[in-house]
């Protein structure tokens, strides 16, 4: 695997070795997991070359969120990343990425902010969307994988291709879980291990839901989220929201074949998204 830590080296390999060729490439943040390889093994299996970022972007975390904690291992990363025999890591130091303050950057419309994990995570989808802008000028992909456990940073980077006419294609990728439905995270190894074991019911309240909306046991939002809290009070999970959307994040009424639920909750000081598609 060619490990590049500058955009200058990756861009000389690309102009030697792939100018012509169909490169997949996934983002990441590192400290893999099977969610991470799954987008991975489905980039080697339709395109000539892989391309991994692991990049932890400072501009997409908050003042109070945990950048400085994020998880990192590089050498496991490395290490997985070998064992899936990926062509190319792109892997830059903070300078590289961002060597000057920037004076121009991604923004991302009010509406679209006012969303989901919008309110709560003010400035992190314009942070999402300039950092991926910006790999995607660096490495220059025919096709970019994303996972559809972060629908609203999906739905984000899908149509900023469309809306700057960036010629990517941008595919999103079911959600890996563990065995008993957590949505595997690489934050999930901060959970304590009395919350660990109580994780899995967020994914369970979710279907629960999604269940309730099929079978016209709910049929207003209010009567979701109180549904939500009460499947989910006795496990100690402070829920942030739960929402409904049609696929592309616009509001309407519940239709069994397009529709999102998605929710975001606290256990202790660890947050915990997830999100069931129908
Ligand atoms: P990160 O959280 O490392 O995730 C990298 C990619 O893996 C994202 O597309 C994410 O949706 C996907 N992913 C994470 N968990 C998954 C799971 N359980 N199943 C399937 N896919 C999963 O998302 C980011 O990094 C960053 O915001 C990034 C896009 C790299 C920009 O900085």
């Amino acid at each position: 695997m060619n490990i590049f830590t500058s955009i200058s080296s990756y861009q000389d390999w690309f102009k030697e070795k792939a100018a012509q060729k169909r490169i997949g490439f996934v983002p990441t943040m590192g400290c893999l997991h099977e969610g991470h390889l799954s987008l991975i093994r489905e980039s080697q299996a339709n395109n000539d070359l892989t391309v991994a970022s692991i990049f932890v972007n400072p501009l997409q975390f908050g003042p109070k969120e945990d950048l400085a904690t994020y998880p990192r291992d590089f050498q496991r990363d490395k290490r997985l990343l070998e064992q899936e025999s990926v062509d190319v890591l792109f892997y830059p130091e903070v300078v590289e990425m961002y060597p000057q303050p920037l004076l121009t950057h991604i923004a991302v419309s009010s509406d679209f902010e006012s969303r989901l994990c919008g309110p709560f995570r003010p400035g992190h989808f314009e942070g999402v969307a300039t950092v991926v802008l910006k790999l995607f000028n660096i490495i220059s992909p025919t096709v970019a994988y994303f996972g559809l456990k972060d629908y609203q940073q999906f739905v984000l980077i899908r149509q900023m291709v469309s809306d700057l006419n960036i010629p990517i294609k941008v595919v999103g990728l079911p959600t890996v879980r563990e065995s008993d439905g957590l949505a595997m995270s690489s934050r999930n190894r901060y959970l304590s291990s009395d919350d660990r074991k109580l994780a899995p019911l967020l994914h369970k309240a979710l279907l629960a839901i999604h269940q309730a909306w099929l079978s016209r046991e709910i049929n207003r939002d209010e009567q979701m989220r109180t549904l939500f809290s009460t499947l989910l009070q006795d496990a100690g999970f402070v829920v942030q929201y739960i929402e409904k959307y049609d696929h592309n994040l616009l509001p309407s009424s519940f239709r069994p074949d397009h529709t999102v639920i998605a929710a975001a909750v606290f256990m202790g000081n660890i947050r915990l998204i997830d999100a069931v598609l129908c």
